[in-house]
């Protein structure tokens, strides 16, 4: 079976990522979406709340599952004996980065590639703190973002006085 591991801090789930899924999970046998504290971002949604964003938001994708960790990544691929990572890519400003983490996981866990899938040009420019900054400003998130992350983050975001 051909397991994928699509890792990411998901604060919250943006359009952006759903459109990776729908055309990964047309080519891997399972995708399990991975749910990651990443140290150097300070989250607005718990990890049990970006998991459940998540499942409420694939729920037309019936080859996924998705859950949280905390650790090394390529402890964790080698635990699921997933075959591939998945990353999106935006713009080439993503590369170097990406570039970087691809080629350390390679030497972690040599059998295990990072495949690259490009974002719709309709998401090239979107991420999760442009989308929050943008909620919290008032503006209309309704085209980058499925309707319950939005209903989500007017939740989180009506308390917050600017
Ligand atoms: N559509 C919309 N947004 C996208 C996107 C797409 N297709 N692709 C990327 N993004 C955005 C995300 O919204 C996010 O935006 P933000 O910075 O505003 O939050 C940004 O791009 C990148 O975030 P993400 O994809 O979540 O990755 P990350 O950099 O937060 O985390 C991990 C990367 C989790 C994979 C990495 O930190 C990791 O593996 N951690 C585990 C520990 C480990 O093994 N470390 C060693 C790694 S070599």
């Amino acid at each position: 079976m051909r397991l994928a591991i699509y890792p990411g801090s998901f604060d919250p789930v943006t359009n952006g990522h759903i459109d990776i899924l729908e055309k990964t999970t047309r080519i891997f046998d399972k995708i399990i979406v991975s749910v990651v504290h990443n140290v150097t971002k300070q989250a607005l949604f718990t990890l049990e709340e970006r998991v459940e964003l998540i499942k409420e938001s694939t729920k037309h994708l019936d080859n996924i599952e998705v859950e949280s960790f905390n650790g090394l990544l390529a402890n964790y691929i080698d635990e699921k004996k997933a075959c591939a990572i998945i990353r999106g890519l935006r713009t080439v400003a993503d590369f170097e980065y990406e570039a970087g983490m691809a080629t350390m996981n390679k030497i972690l866990i040599p059998k295990v590639d990072t495949i690259f899938v490009m974002a719709d040009t309709k998401y090239i420019y979107l991420s999760s703190s442009g989308v929050k900054e943008a909620a919290l400003l008032g503006g209309d998130i309704s085209l980058l973002v499925p309707p319950i992350v939005k209903a989500g983050l007017e939740e989180k975001l009506k308390d917050i006085k600017l």
